[in-house]
């Protein structure tokens, strides 16, 4: 068959990249973690040691060179040559990310990047606007989500695992202000395409939503 391009977008906490990073390994597609690249120019913004403005950012996108790469079912993202895998993860990257996101200037780089990456061949994509905006021509697109509170528990587990003090209600509360502003962004906000389909994962578990991925592939690949 022709290359397999797989678009699955969704809110914030939703287990897209764990769900997506092992399907793709399942199915031999390189997993491309979007959410990744703003985060990567979110980070090189703090490390500035100034306010983090609007055109610190945009003047930071312009010159960033980011690297993910999918080795062996994990990825490792660099930024301009160094590794700052475990560094996007932060609680202070996240909290300006999606000011970061919102900025079109960063996202036209993003997206051409993005865009250049599923070039090589099967690929799996993962972020907000992949069956929407960046990739429209996907063979498979799936919305994958949970309820705010499942989301919740699942990032608090999370961050309590990397050792981070943190309160489930205050998890909650930044999880429905990062949906809210990445869905009432003016451009490519999160939303789900027309011809996605929903894959709620509030009952299942990380085994279940992976299968559930590679058997909408599957179906893709029989037809
Ligand atoms: O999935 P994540 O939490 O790593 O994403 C980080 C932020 O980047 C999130 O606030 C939304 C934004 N994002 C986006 O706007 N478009 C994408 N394709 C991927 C992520």
């Amino acid at each position: 068959m022709k290359n397999l391009v797989v678009a699955i977008d969704g809110p914030a906490g939703a287990g897209k990249s764990t769900v997506a990073q092992l399907a793709a390994k399942k199915l031999g597609c390189t997993y491309i973690d979007t959410g990744a690249m703003y985060r990567a120019v979110a980070w090189k913004a703090l490390q500035q040691g100034q306010p983090v403005t609007d055109e610190l950012i945009v003047e930071i996108a312009r010159d960033i060179q980011v690297v993910l790469r999918y080795i062996d079912g994990k990825t490792t993202v660099a930024v301009d040559g160094v590794d700052v895998t475990g560094e996007i993860r932060t609680p202070e990257v996240t909290a300006i990310v999606s000011q970061v996101a919102a900025l079109g200037p960063v996202r036209t780089k993003m997206v051409d990047l993005q865009r250049q990456m599923a070039e090589s061949g099967s690929v799996l994509m993962d972020g907000r606007d992949i069956a929407t905006s960046v990739l429209p021509d996907a063979n498979v697109k799936i919305f994958l989500t949970a309820s705010i509170e499942e989301r919740a528990r699942r990032r608090y587990r999370e961050m309590q695992a990397k050792g981070y003090a943190v309160e489930l209600e205050e998890l909650q509360a930044d999880i429905a202000a990062r949906d809210k502003a990445d869905s009432e962004r003016k451009i490519s906000p999160l939303v789900q395409a027309p011809d996605a389909e929903l894959l709620d994962t509030s009952c299942m578990s990380i085994d279940e939503a992976v299968q559930a991925v590679i058997d909408r592939c599957n179906s893709e690949k029989r037809r």
